[in-house]
């Protein structure tokens, strides 16, 4: 969603100052003495420049060339792509431009390891989804509900002028991102059976977090889940296509991008994660409820649909149900929910809370043995190693 730490297509390029000597260009560090192009040659009699490059068989690349070297804004000049999509056929791969040579032009090119070229697109992830989870509902902002930013108990009246601007201060921050930003929302549908009754067992969340929009869909019966997220560049505030309308993937990113933001590492223990900032927001037809689900139960079933996706910490690939490691077993904490590991960034440590009903009240918390099974949890954590994405979270 918003953590920006994606992969990016250009991930390495280098250049070739014509058929003179070789410049590596901006690569990173680790693979720079694996990529470079190694040999360029001009045939006298055709002129053709050919040149090769250490590759990786079966990965696609794209070579582009420029006279100049300078971005296309500049001059007229850029790089123009001269083959998107050459798949290396051998370890040492090489690249011929026909007749390039022949007017002693200066050329430079510069060759790019292109994404997976089997990689799936938005839609066919969210096909895969349907099939679990039934048809998508259409996602609208206007449909989901403004969760409160108050201030010493007064609400902060959201205005054209000031939202998406992130307060200083509050009463109850977000656990993630900015703490106080004003116009987020988060809405709850239901699932629809293909003959267009109502599915109780599915629910998808809509979080209308900065700007963005971030989906998850969840199969309460099966466990079946997909975390869906619309591109950076998109506003949530737009009409965004359901998988049956045009230019679904215009809109929505594809699974490989989705699953690096690592949305399970954080919503680990259920789909659903909840914090009092949140979960001000109550369920309309019912207040005692919040509108974020409440799974609460450790055996509950929870799996993520989408092989680009990893399954959640400390579960085994396929599996429904949370493992519970031998040495936890009899812990407090995991009465209710399976593990849940807390990042160090989060603005508030979600299990030290004192959350209300129905939450645990952590005010029990000073009990010797709360303290214990929390810390044992938190070794536990700490023993997964969990690597996320964003570092410190989102940067806008
Ligand atoms: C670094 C931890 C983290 C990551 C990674 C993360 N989230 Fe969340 N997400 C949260 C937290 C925490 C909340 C609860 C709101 C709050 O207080 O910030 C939340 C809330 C949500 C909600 C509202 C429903 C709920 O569970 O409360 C949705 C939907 C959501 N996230 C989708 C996603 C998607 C999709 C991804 C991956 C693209 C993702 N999230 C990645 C931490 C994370
Ligand atoms: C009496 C039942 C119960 C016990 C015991 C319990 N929790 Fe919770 N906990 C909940 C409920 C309910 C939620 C909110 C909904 C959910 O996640 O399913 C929650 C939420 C959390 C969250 C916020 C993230 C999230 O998943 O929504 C963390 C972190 C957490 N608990 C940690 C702990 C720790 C650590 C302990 C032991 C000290 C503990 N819990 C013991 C019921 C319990």
């Amino acid at each position: 969603m918003q953590v920006r730490s994606l992969i990016c297509l250009a991930v390495v390029s280098l250049l070739a100052f014509s058929y003179f000597q070789i410049a590596s260009g901006d690569t990173p560090p680790e693979t720079r003495q694996d990529f470079a192009i190694t040999e360029i040659s001009i045939d006298p009699e055709s002129n053709d420049i050919t040149f090769s490059f250490p590759a990786k068989v079966g990965q696609t690349y794209a070579i582009d060339r420029s006279s100049t070297l300078r971005p296309a804004s500049l001059t007229s000049a850029g790089w123009l792509e001269m083959n998107d999509s050459l798949v290396a056929q051998s370890e040492i791969q090489s690249f011929t431009d026909p007749g390039a040579a022949a007017d002693h032009s200066k050329f430079f090119y510069r060759v790019r390891v292109k994404e997976d070229g089997s990689a799936r697109t938005a839609l066919t992830y969210a096909r895969e989804c349907e099939e679990h989870l039934g048809p998508f509902p259409k996602f609208r902002y206007e449909d989901a509900i403004e969760i409160p930013i108050t201030q010493n108990g007064e609400r902060v009246i959201v205005t054209a002028e000031n939202i998406g601007r992130n307060l200083r201060s509050g009463d109850k921050p977000a656990a993630f991102g900015a703490p106080y930003q004003l116009g987020n929302r988060v809405g709850r549908y239901h699932g629809i059976k293909a003959d267009g009754s109502t599915n109780p067992d599915v629910t998808f969340v809509t979080f209308f977090r900065d700007g963005g929009l971030g989906v998850i869909g969840h199969n309460m019966k099966t466990g079946a889940t997909c975390f869906l997220s619309i591109k950076d560049e998109i506003s949530g505030g737009q009409d965004l296509p359901t998988p049956d309308e045009p230019d679904y993937n215009r809109s929505w990113q594809p699974p490989t991008v989705v699953a690096a933001d690592g949305c399970m590492k954080c919503h680990m223990a259920d789909p659903f994660l909840h914090s009092p900032w949140i979960d001000q927001v109550r369920d309309p037809k019912n207040p005692e409820l919040t509108l974020v689900p409440l799974i609460a139960d450790f055996d509950s079933p929870y799996f993520v649909i989408g092989k680009e996706f990893s399954p959640p910490p400390g579960r085994e690939p396929g599996a429904v149900r949370a493992t519970i490691p031998k040495h936890l077993e009899g812990n407090k904490c995991i009465e209710c929910h399976a593990p849940q590991c807390v990042p160090d960034f989060f603005n508030v440590k979600l299990d030290e809370l004192k959350m209300s009903a129905p939450f645990h009240t952590m005010e029990k918390e000073t009990r010797e043995r709360w303290i214990k099974d929390r810390d044992a949890i938190r070794a536990y954590c700490r023993s997964l190693n969990i690597e996320h994405s964003g570092g410190g979270g989102e940067e806008e």
